[in-house]
């Protein structure tokens, strides 16, 4: 089911029926109080401290910081990868105790099976969960509509871009209808241009499929474009420094939204608060 979204009101999505029936002023994640210590054989490292964040059903949230500050420690807590040293992380109101399957991931690299096409990398996650066939083949139809990717299914990952290739991970990501996405730098590897199209894709992919969205990146104007709040983190114990509201309407044109002064408010604040040697753009 895809839940379009009003353009413009950011009040919570009460018809999203994607937190079990829960009430919507339930945050979709809940991060409360956590620290995260890492002890190896040769020293422990405090990873996150002091961390409190929630994040409402429907809503888009970036995360950006220094390298080494936690951000991926972070994406791992409400993927239940990782557990924290101190604190809670709720996913629906719900404790995580372990890895969720329910959630969808988006790395870095698109990490696709070399020998499968585009449509059946997309289904191994229909294949993981035992979703019904036709389910699975019929959302996947969708997601392929969706991402621009049709006429492509049956190309074989090497045969794809790699703007392409991340958009079938993002399918993938997408196919059970995740109640949160997770995306850890997904946009790191391709250049200005594919990057901008694929932002402008996530923006409406977003707005159509309602789902909430934790996004880490290094840079500061993907967080601003696509964000409703940018988290910004500081260097190591990362916790967070400041929340900021974008304050932008959900639906952006690329361009239009760069010119805006919200946008240049947000991006130059962002970047005085990291300092301009930690960050790109
Ligand atoms: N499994 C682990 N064992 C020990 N230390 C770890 C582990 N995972 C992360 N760390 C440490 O925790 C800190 C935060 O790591 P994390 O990967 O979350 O940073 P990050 O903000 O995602 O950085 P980057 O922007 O470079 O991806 C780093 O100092 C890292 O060395
Ligand atoms: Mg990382």
């Amino acid at each position: 089911m895809t839940m379009p979204r009003n353009t413009t009101v950011r009040e919570p999505d009460v018809t999203n029926d994607r937190q079990g029936g829960r009430s919507a002023t339930t945050p979709a994640v809940g991060i409360k109080d956590v620290a995260v210590r890492f002890r190896t054989k040769n020293r422990d490292v405090t990873a996150l401290t002091d961390v409190d964040l929630d994040v409402r059903a429907g809503e888009f949230v970036a995360i950006v910081g220094p390298s080494g500050c936690g951000k991926s420690t972070l994406l791992k807590l409400v993927a239940g990868l990782l557990k924290p040293s101190t604190g809670d992380v709720l996913l629906g109101g719900e404790r995580v105790q372990g890895p969720r399957h329910d959630i969808g991931y988006v790395f870095q690299r698109a990490a696709l099976l070399e020998w499968r096409s585009a449509r059946r990398n997309i289904l191994l996650q229909a294949e993981m969960r035992k979703m019904p066939a036709e389910l699975g083949r019929r959302r996947a139809d969708e997601l392929i509509a969706m991402t621009g990717l049709s006429g492509f299914e049956d190309a074989l990952p090497h045969e794809l871009s790699g703007g392409m290739q991340q958009r079938v991970a993002l399918c993938r990501a997408l196919l059970h209808e995740p109640p949160v996405l997770l995306m850890d730098e997904p946009f790191g590897a391709l250049d200005a241009l594919t990057r901008e199209q694929m932002n402008t894709e996530l923006n409406r992919i977003w707005r159509e499929t309602g789902t909430t969205v934790l996004l880490v990146t290094h840079s500061i104007s993907e967080a601003c474009y696509l964000a409703d709040r940018v988290v910004v983190m500081s260097a190591r114990p990362g916790t967070i420094t400041e929340i900021i509201d974008v304050g932008l309407p959900a639906e952006r044109d690329y361009t239009d939204t760069m010119g805006r002064p919200e946008f240049r408010e947000a991006t130059t604040h962002i970047r005085g608060l990291l300092g301009a040697a930690s960050a790109q753009d």
